[in-house]
Parts: structure tokens; sequence; C-alpha cells
């Protein structure tokens, strides 16, 4: 057990005395945790086999993971690289410094305790002033994250006290770190850059400055036995605290109904979810639609998992765009690649002709914990005074069906029905909207535990609407029970409601086009009729 120095490194004026000690030490061959903007480092001197050998010692790393060095000037590059490609310059240009690694060929001057015996070598300047200035009073550094090898990278000065004391000659306080996983590690020592390792610069970002950057296949996936890791890191178990962890894919309805339904004693989401686990270990990783947030929380929540004693933890399943890549890849990898497919909840079609008894059968998948989205509502909405809508429509039929932000409905419809063509063209206005309009509250319903969604639609299939349903169910009923049905509610006559029924499809429109039909002729038990779908899509 070593006598850990605890240095204080905040400010470079006010603790520059303590800045001062780090970097002797360094220059002198010890080994220091210092702060970066990712998250701590164990640094060694880059360019001292022996200095670097006892970083190894103190995080129990596997020798032929290289090491990163950090440089404080540009210049430095020349030190440790043999080449610098102009795509490494460019790269240098627009990130650095910061959150971005290169790997570039090796210069002999480094040795192969830095480099793991690979010819080539990683380089990175941070953005951290404290790191900066410490490399500036010593020499260019060696730093892998100064945790125990295996475990969460540290991202607050607590954890690398956890991990460091009694293994490093100094451990510095600077704080939390900003970007929370380390840094991406992208080599242009293949013909094609390639993306190793993603991080707080985005592959959207390296790819706007490069043109083309492959992804390395460990990035969202296991490595095989025998596989060849491109970056060795890749090969060895990371990020894992010791609760099993295990990934929910599927939105936060899905994630609820699986949690409540399994014996996990712990579960990693997102702010604002907590209320929905009343009775689990709950640590929260950023807010679902920030991935930056997630990024800075995630080695600290896998530790507080611990802390609390969680031991079965199910994690919500983050999006991989921009720095959400580096959280899945840190993420997957926690969880050792353990996935769970979420229950799929679908959304449904409901449709039919005039007076079969649609609204019959909604009644019946709402008393099932349905939401039930009313197109015929979203119509009237969207015709509604002042309604937005009304300007398109005023511009194809006129401007005077509009007055005082209330439609006309008898000059609109007296136009629209004037023609066919007339007429397709308003629905090819309105069919699109209520559609996109429908769809949007069926997948807010799903979010908030809704078993499933039903788009109910009387011209489902003319609105293509069934594209966006997971199945569809017609009602039909025998004509003289529609006509009698159409009468009573709408108060018309034989003849009013038989020219009604006149221009609708026969039931083998609706039935071919559906996996479920309901014959709604008053001796069908709807239980009955629906108890297929039931089975294979309300589990
Ligand atoms: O943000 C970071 O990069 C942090 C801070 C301290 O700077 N450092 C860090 O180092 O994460 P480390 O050692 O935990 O991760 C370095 C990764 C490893 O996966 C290693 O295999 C890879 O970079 N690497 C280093 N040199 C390489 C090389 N020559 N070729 C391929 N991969 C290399
Ligand atoms: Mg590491």
């Amino acid at each position: 057990m070593k006598n850990t120095l605890k240095l204080r490194t905040f400010d470079i004026n006010d603790d520059i005395a303590d800045i001062e000690i780090a970097a002797e030490i360094l220059r002198n061959g010890g080994i220091v945790a210092i702060p970066t903007e990712t998250v701590y480092g164990l640094a060694a001197d880059a360019f001292s086999g022996e200095a670097v050998k006892k970083i190894f010692e103190a995080k129990g790393r596997p020798q032929d993971n290289p090491l990163i060095v950090h440089i404080s000037d540009f210049s430095q590059i020349y030190s440790i690289a043999r080449e610098v490609p102009e795509s490494a310059k460019k790269l240098a240009e627009e990130f650095w410094p910061g959150p971005l690694t290169i790997i570039l060929p090796k210069r002999q001057e480094v040795p192969d305790e830095t480099s793991g015996g690979l010819d080539t070598v990683a380089v990175r300047m941070p953005s951290h002033r404290i790191a900066n200035k410490i490399i500036e009073l010593s020499c260019p550094l060696a730093a892998p994250s100064a945790n125990i090898s295996g475990f969460p990278s540290p991202t607050s000065f607590e954890h690398v006290e956890a991990d460091m004391m009694g293994r490093a000659d100094a451990v510095c306080d600077g704080g939390d770190c900003d970007v929370g996983v380390e840094s991406t590690v992208i080599t242009l020592a293949t013909e094609i850059p390639m993306l190793l390792r993603p991080g707080g610069v985005t592959l959207e970002q390296l790819r706007s400055v490069l043109g083309e950057v492959d992804v390395a296949q460990a990035v969202l996936n296991p490595m095989g036995k025998d596989e060849k890791a491109e970056s060795p890191g890749m090969k060895y178990k990371h990020y894992s605290p010791d609760a099993q962890i295990q990934i929910v894919r599927g939105n936060l309805g899905e994630f609820r109904e699986y949690v409540n339904n399994s014996d996990c004693d712990g579960v990693l989401c997102f702010e604002g979810e907590e209320e929905f686990f009343p009775d689990k270990i709950i640590v929260t990783f950023g807010r679902e639609t920030d991935s930056l947030s997630q990024a800075q929380r995630l080695f600290d929540a896998l530790r507080e998992l611990d802390e609390k004693g969680a031991k079965n933890v199910l994690a919500r399943s983050p999006s991989t765009d921009g720095v959400g890549l580096a959280v899945c890849n840190r993420l997957y990898r926690a969880a050792a690649f353990r996935f769970i497919d979420g229950v799929k909840r679908p959304v449904v079609g409901l449709t039919g002709p005039t007076g079969a008894g649609k609204g019959y059968v909604s009644q019946y998948l709402e008393s099932l914990g349905c939401y039930v989205c009313d197109t015929d509502k979203i119509a009237r909405e969207l015709t509604a005074e002042n309604s937005p809508f009304l300007s398109v429509l005023a511009k194809h039929f006129g401007e005077d069906i509009v007055s005082g932000g209330v439609l006309d409905r008898k000059l609109l419809a007296s136009r629209a029905f004037a023609t066919k063509e007339k007429q397709e063209l308003l629905n090819s206005l309105m069919h699109p909207e209520i559609i996109a309009v429908a769809t949007e509250r069926c997948r807010e319903a799903l979010y908030k535990g809704a078993v499933a969604s039903v788009i109910d639609a009387p011209l489902l299939f003319e609105a293509k609407g069934e594209e966006h349903c997971d199945t569809v169910i017609s009602v039909i009923a025998p004509k003289e029970m529609r006509l009698e049905r159409i009468m009573a509610r709408d108060g018309i006559t034989k003849e009013q409601a038989l020219s009604r029924m006149s221009v609708q499809h026969e039931d083998s429109f609706y039935t071919e086009k559906s996996e479920f039909t309901v014959v709604n002729d008053g001796k069908t038990d709807v239980r009955e009729a629906l108890s297929g779908f039931v089975a294979k899509y309300l589990r």
C-alpha cells in the first residue's frame, strides 16, 4: 500500500503549489491521478517504461492494452508520432484540445510499455486546464482512465479516491468531469480512418472533417473469442459494476411493463421516470432526449447501483445518435451485451363501413386498456375555429371559405364535392394530416402505458393509415342491420340511408385487407371474435 498524497487542483493560480507537486512526482517517475474533461486519468511519464509499468500494476491492467499519450502543445506530437498526416492536423485543428484521441505510427522513443508493444501510438490533447498545466510542467503523460481495470471509469474525486488511494503516489482533486465518458478514439493508421471508441467527439463530427470514417465492429458488438481487436481495449471486460445489468429494448411503456412483471431489484432509468418503479432501487442516468447528460451521469450511476446494493438491474436503452453512441458503447459492455426485448405494444387500425358498429368494438378495446384515437374527432379539430389547417384548405378551395377564423362548411362542401378531382384533392389534404396526428397520439399513449393504440378510422385504407399499423380489425354487418342503425343513429329516411350506403365499399374491401374481422350481426360475441387478436397482440 502506498502512502498516497491528496492534492488540491481546482484552480491554476490558487492551487499552483499542489499542481507543481503533481508535476514533480511525474518528472521523478511516479504515478498521479489527474482530472481531465472526460474522466480522471492515472498518469506517468510516457517516455519512461519503468514509470508506465507502475500504472499497469496499480490498475491491474493487462500489459497488452496500450495507453494514450497526453500532450499540452501540438508540437509535442512530433516527438511521439513517426508520421503526422494532413488528416491528423485537420482533426487537431477542429477538435483539440478536447475529447479526441488519434492513433498514429509510433516513434521508437515511445517505449513498448506505453504502446502495448504496437507500432502505433494514441495521442490526445485534453482541454482540461489543470491536466494541461501538469503536462506543461512535466512531460507528455501516458494515462489510462484511473479506475481499477474492468470497473467504471472515475468521473469525480470520490471515485478516484475510492479506486486509487494506496495505489497511486498522488491523487488530484479537480472536481467532477464535464464529459463523463472517455475520449473518442480514431485510428489514422488504417487506409480508411476507423472509429475505435466513440466519445464526446461524435462520428458525425469526424465525418464532417474526414469524409469517410469506418466504425469498428466492436463499438456496439461483443468481440468473438478469436477475433482480432482493432483496439486491444475492446477485448476486455469493461465498465462493469458488481450488479448484473440487462438492457430492455423498447419505449418507457414497454420498459414499465417488463420491470413490473420481473423480480429485478434495481432500475437504471432516465430522469423523471422514477415514480413508475416504487418498489425498486432506482438510479437515473440523464434525460431520455439528452445524450450529453446520459454520458455525464453513466459511470456515476453504475457505481451508485453497487453502493445502493442492487444485484439484478434492468436498464433503459438509450439512443445511439450523436454522443448516444458513446453512451451505448459503455452501457452495452457494462451489461455484458445482455438484452431483453420489451413487450411490443401494437398500433391497431379499426375500420369498416358506416353503420357496422365500429363504436361497439372500440368500446370493448378500450375496456381492455387500449387507447382509441377517433379520427372523426381529429377531422373536426383540424377544421375547428382558428385551426392553422384552415389556411391550407383556403389556399386550395378559395379564401372565402374561411371568415373570421371560421370555416364555412357548406361552401367548402359545395366546392369539394363539385367534381371527383376536387373531392380527391380534399382527401389528399385531410388524410395525411389526420393520420399524422393520429399516429403521434397513438405513440404518446403507448409511451404512457396503454396496452395498444387503436386508430379508429372509417377511411383507414383510403388514407393509407394501415401502413402505420401493426394489424387491422374490420367491423362489418349485414346490410339490413346497417340500414336500421344508420336511420336510427342519424334520424334520416330509408332513402337517404340507402344512398349513403350505395357509395360505400363491399365487405370484401375491408375483410381482404384485415387480419381480423368482426361480423357485428347481433349474434356474434365480440370477445370471441377478437380472442385471436387479444392472444396475439395483447398478451
Ligand atoms: O478520455 C480518455 O481517453 C481517458 C482520459 C484519462 O484521457 N483515457 C482513457 O484511456 O480512456 P484508456 O487507457 O482507459 O483507454 C484507451 C483506449 C484503450 O481501449 C486502448 O486499447 C486504446 O485506447 N488504444 C490505445 N492505444 C492504441 C493503439 N495504438 N491502437 C489501438 N487502440 C489503442
Ligand atoms: Mg479505461
